[in-house]
């Protein structure tokens, strides 16, 4: 498994991973343009990392995007980058979730003093977040959500 950084060729499967990183396990998964997925993509001046094997096969994403409302801001009131990502449902549990978080980590510290996210505090993703130095940092979004904040 290698990491490295989207290209313009690979925004199709960024699509695909913004839409199962907007779903539940077993809940339908949204379309492509549902305001959720879209709300969601990185934006041009965005980073996003992907993962790749050898063979050119793409198995996870994970980018930060800056969200308007942002989650949480700054001290200096500015939007702190919020991570998404996914990781294609063959190939979890394989540590390439925890890998995706380390390497768009180590992007965001070169522009940013914090990584943030929103999790559905049933999504066991909680627990990737949680060995991967977030913590809560408060109330998400929606009914369910919670903020999480990594200092970097
Ligand atoms: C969340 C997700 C990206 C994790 O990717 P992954 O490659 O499986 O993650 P890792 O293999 O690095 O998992 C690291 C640890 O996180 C925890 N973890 C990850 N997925 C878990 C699950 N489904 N249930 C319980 N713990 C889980 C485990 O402790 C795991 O370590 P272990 O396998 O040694 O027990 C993947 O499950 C996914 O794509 N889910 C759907 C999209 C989504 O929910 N995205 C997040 C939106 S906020």
């Amino acid at each position: 498994m290698n990491l490295r950084l989207a290209q313009a060729k690979d925004r199709a499967f960024v699509i695909q991973m913004a839409r199962m990183a907007c779903t539940l396990r077993g809940r339908p998964v949204p379309s492509a343009d549902a305001p959720a997925v879209v709300a969601l993509l990185p934006g041009a001046a965005d980073v996003t990392v992907i993962a790749v094997d050898d063979d050119g096969e793409l198995f996870g994403a994970a980018w930060w995007h800056i969200h308007d409302p942002p989650l949480i801001v700054d001290a200096d009131d500015e939007a702190l980058p919020e991570l998404a990502m996914a990781v294609v449902e063959h190939r979890r549990r394989e540590g390439i979730g925890t890998a995706l978080v380390e390497a768009l980590a180590r992007q965001a510290a070169q522009r940013y003093d914090a990584l943030t996210l929103n999790v559905h505090l049933r999504n066991p993703a909680v627990d990737l977040y949680v060995q991967t130095g977030f913590r809560v940092a408060g109330a998400g979004r929606g009914w369910y959500g919670v903020a999480l904040r990594r200092s970097l």
